[in-house]
């Protein structure tokens, strides 16, 4: 189907019916026979040395026919004598819509008569059909409402992601620039100290050197993973562990990411026996990202990282930060998204550690959820399918 360019309907040239059309001098007999014998015909066009004549209606020809004149009567006289010799009539570029509101504006009985189409010559091009142009432009009406809606929906989707795309590539840029620049910073002033004898800085720098490394392989790994993850890409592979010796591993991590800040951090793990079968490294992804947080906007108190298992693996780290504000809870798992606190510098990141671990935890299965005081703390909960070794008998 082709629609104007102007008003996007559909063009009246791709509704015409070209059939047949038939003279003035045909028997209103011979007509009559065939709509008796043709149930699918509906009308016929009279047609005069190429322009249009009249119309045939089967309605209009059979009823006169029948009921008020008599076969007899009129078999034998040409059909012009009984057919609608004023059709309604439009030129082929006329548009879709001003053909059906001149045609609805017929006489009640005249409404739905098929009407004919001339070219520039005003000779007959073929017939329409009212009823398809109806559902045509109802079809048409139906389709552009919802393409409109789909295409604003599109192109709402298509900003957003834009905006997500710029801001990626701003924050990401900025991210990346820091350490790389530390590390070719620290390399310079090591080569400087290699030349010039003085090594009394050269433990600090070679541990900054490092420590810029191992942040570049953090904020590498974490688009490396999200990309992965939103590609379909990333897949669970179940192993056996402890779930203690994983806490415990969080823990001395914890303490390092801690430095000096007077901070008290504490696991509370269950039965030391208890041997999950689940996603290891995943699993200690998840706890990590949010154990790291917990490290990383508190200043001071306890951070407590627990875990327990009944028919699921519920892990729960708490702590006594800086809290987040009621209205920033919604964009929290937004990618590359730092709320205030966390924009002012004070604290390096991404703002994809939950974005990964929420997605990590959708992947196994789970479920994350949040509680959070602005100024006292937060608490962040997950479970995650697991089967375990022994079996726990689960309370019911
Ligand atoms: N425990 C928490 N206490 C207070 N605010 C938090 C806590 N965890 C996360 N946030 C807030 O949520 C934001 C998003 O956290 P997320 O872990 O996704 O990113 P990030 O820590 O800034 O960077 P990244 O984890 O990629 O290094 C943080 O910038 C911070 O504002
Ligand atoms: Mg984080």
């Amino acid at each position: 189907m082709t629609y104007d360019s102007e008003q996007m309907t559909p063009k009246i040239s791709d509704l015409i019916s070209y059939g047949e059309a038939i003279s003035p001098d045909t028997l209103v007999s011979v007509l009559s026979e065939r709509f008796y014998n043709e149930p699918e015909l509906d009308a016929l066009p009279i047609v005069k040395d190429g322009y249009p004549y009249g119309l045939a209606t089967r309605s209009k020809i059979l009823t006169t026919l029948a009921i008020r004149f008599g076969f007899a009567l009129y078999g034998k006289k040409p059909i012009s004598v009984i057919a609608d010799m004023t059709p309604m009539i439009v030129h082929i570029d006329e548009s879709l819509n001003g053909v059906l509101d001149k045609a609805m504006a017929r006489d009640f009985n005249d409404i739905y008569d098929e009407i004919l189409v001339v070219d520039d010559e005003d000779k007959y091009v073929g017939r329409l059909s009212v009823k398809r142009l109806v559902v045509e432009q109802g079809n048409y009406l139906a389709s552009s409402i919802a393409q409109r809606e789909l295409a604003i929906a599109r192109a709402k989707e298509m900003e957003k992601l834009d905006a997500v795309k710029t801001s990626f590539m701003a924050h990401i840029t900025h991210e990346l620039r820091s350490p790389i620049g530390a590390i070719i910073g620290f390399s310079e002033l090591l080569q400087m100290r290699h030349n010039d004898g003085k090594r009394d800085d050269v433990p600090k720098y070679l541990s900054l050197l490092s420590s810029n490394a191992q942040n570049l392989r953090a904020i590498v790994n974490n688009i490396l993973d999200l990309s992965k993850i939103e590609a379909g890409r990333m897949e669970i592979h179940s192993e056996e562990f402890s779930l203690c010796e994983l806490l415990a591993e969080v823990l001395e991590t914890c303490k390092v990411l801690a430095g000096d800040k007077p901070l008290q951090i504490e696991i509370d793990c269950p039965d030391p026996s208890i041997k999950l079968q689940a996603d290891r490294i995943k699993t200690r992804q998840i706890l990590l990202n949010l154990a790291s947080n917990a490290v990383k906007y508190s200043d001071r108190g306890i951070i407590v990282i627990s875990a327990e298992v009944t028919d699921q693996l519920h892990l729960a780290v708490k702590d006594t930060g800086i809290g987040i504000k009621k209205e920033n809870l919604e964009r929290l798992f937004t990618a590359f998204d730092q709320l205030e606190d966390a924009k002012t510098r004070r604290f390096e990141g991404t703002g994809l550690g939950l974005t990964i671990t929420r997605q990590l935890i959708q992947l196994l299965g789970g479920a994350i959820s949040v509680e959070s005081t602005y100024g006292v703390g937060s608490r962040f909960d997950v479970s995650l399918p697991c089967t375990t070794k022994p079996k726990l008998k689960v309370a019911s």
